[in-house]
C-alpha cells in the first residue's frame, strides 16, 4: 500500500521556475518514487488564472503520483497542512540589477508567508526559499514563524553548488559526480564563496590540479556571477536549472546525503558566521535534517571571503529588521 500523500506548497506557481519545478515534484523527485504528492499552488490574485492553467496541464500529464492540486491566492490555504514549501514567488532581477536590489519589492512577501507557515503548516514542514534575495527572504520568513524550528527554513545555494561542479568538471574533463567536498559559502549573491580548498576529484586534491590564478581570477567570479551571465545571454533569469537545484535540495534534505552539498540555513555560529544569519555551509543530511560539516580548518583566504559574506548578510538583515514580527 502506498504511504499517505505528502503535501507540497509552491509559491509563484504561474512563473518560469514553477513551470519546470512542478513537474519534477509531481514526478516524485523530491520525496521519492513511492510517495504520492498533493500540490498547493499559491499565486497573487492576478495570476491565479494562469496558475489554474498550469494545474490543468499537470492534470493532463497523468502523472502516477499526483493526487490533488489546489490553486489559491491565500497563503493560509496554501500552507494548510503543508509538509514542504518551495517559496519561489517573487520578482526576478533584470539586467544590471543585483539580487539585493529586490529586497525592497520582495522582502514584504516573506513575513506574511512565514506567519501563515507558522500557523497552518504540518509539524514536519521544510521550507526552501528560492525567491531573491533568497537568504534574507528566508531569514524574514523564519523570524515570522517563531513556533517552527529555525532550521526548517533554508535558502537555495544548490544552484551555485551545481554551477561550481559544472565549471570544474569542464575544466578538468571529468564528470560532476567525480567531485567530493565542494562547498559554496555565504550569500546567494556575487559575494558568495565557491570554495575548492577541501575538494577532491576521484580521491585526489582539486587544488593540486588547478592553477591558483584560474581559481581566484576565473572560477570564483564565474560561478558567483553565473546568474547575471544567464540573464545577459538568455534575456531572463535561470529557471529550469533553478528548479533542478531546488529539487536536489529537497530530495537530499528528505532522503539524505553523505556527500557534502551546499545549503543556506540559520547559522549555529560555526566558522565565524553570526548565529541566525541564513548562510551557505557545507552540509550532509541524515534522518531528515541537515548537519553542518564540523571541524574544518579554514585558512586566511577562506576566512576573508566568508567574512565578506557575513558583512553583506548583516547589512541585508539590518535593512529588513522592521519586517520581523
Ligand atoms: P517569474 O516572474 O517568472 O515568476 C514569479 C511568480 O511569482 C509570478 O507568477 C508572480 O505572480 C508570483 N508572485 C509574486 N508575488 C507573489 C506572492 N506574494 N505569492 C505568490 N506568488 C507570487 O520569476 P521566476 O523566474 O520564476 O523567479 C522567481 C524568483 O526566483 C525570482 O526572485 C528570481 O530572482 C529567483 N531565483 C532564485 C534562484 C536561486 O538560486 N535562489 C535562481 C533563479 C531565480
Ligand atoms: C540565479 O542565480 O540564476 C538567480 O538567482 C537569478 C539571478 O538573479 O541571478
Amino acid at each position: 500500500m502506498s504511504p499517505n500523500p505528502v503535501k507540497i506548497a509552491v509559491t509563484g506557481a504561474a512563473g518560469n521556475i514553477a513551470y519546470s519545478l512542478l513537474w519534477r515534484i509531481a514526478a516524485g523527485e523530491a520525496y521519492g518514487p513511492d510517495v504520492p504528492v498533493e500540490l498547493s499552488l499559491l499565486e497573487i490574485p492576478t495570476a491565479t488564472g494562469a496558475a489554474e492553467g498550469v494545474a490543468m496541464e499537470l492534470n493532463d500529464s497523468a502523472l502516477p503520483l499526483l493526487r490533488n492540486i489546489t490553486v489559491t491566492d491565500r497563503a493560509e490555504t496554501a500552507f494548510e497542512g503543508a509538509n514542504a514549501a518551495f517559496l519561489v514567488g517573487a520578482k526576478p532581477r533584470g539586467k544590471g540589477e543585483e539580487r539585493a536590489d529586490l529586497l525592497k519589492n520582495n522582502g514584504g512577501i516573506f513575513g506574511p508567508q512565514g506567519r501563515a507557515i507558522n500557523d497552518h503548516a504540518a509539524a514536519d514542514i521544510r521550507v526552501v526559499v528560492v525567491g531573491n534575495p533568497a537568504n534574507t527572504n528566508a531569514l524574514i520568513a523564519q523570524q515570522s514563524a517563531p513556533d517552527v524550528p529555525a532550521e526548517r527554513f533554508t535558502a537555495l545555494m544548490r544552484l551555485d553548488h551545481n554551477r561550481a561542479l559544472s565549471q570544474l568538471a569542464e575544466k578538468l574533463g571529468v564528470l560532476t559526480t567525480d567531485f567530493e567536498d565542494v562547498v559554496v559559502w555565504g550569500n546567494h549573491s556575487a559575494t558568495q564563496f565557491p570554495d575548492l580548498s577541501f575538494a577532491t576529484v576521484n580521491g585526489e586534491s582539486v587544488m593540486e590540479k588547478i592553477d591558483h590564478d584560474w581559481y581566484v581570477g576565473e572560477f570564483i567570479p564565474r560561478v558567483a556571477k553565473r546568474g547575471a551571465e544567464i540573464i545577459e545571454v538568455r534575456g531572463k533569469s535561470s529557471a529550469a536549472s533553478a528548479a533542478s537545484a531546488a529539487v536536489d535540495h529537497m530530495r537530499d534534505w528528505v532522503q539524505g546525503t553523505e556527500k557534502w552539498v551546499s545549503t543556506a540555513l540559520p547559522s549555529d555560529g560555526s566558522y565565524g558566521i553570526d548565529e541566525g544569519l541564513v548562510a551557505g555551509f557545507p552540509v550532509t543530511s541524515r534522518g531528515g535534517a541537515w548537519e553542518i560539516v564540523s571541524g574544518l580548518e579554514l585558512g586566511d583566504f577562506q576566512r576573508e571571503l566568508i567574512a565578506k559574506n557575513v558583512e553583506e548578510l548583516k547589512a541585508e538583515r539590518h535593512a529588513v529588521e522592521a519586517l520581523f514580527k
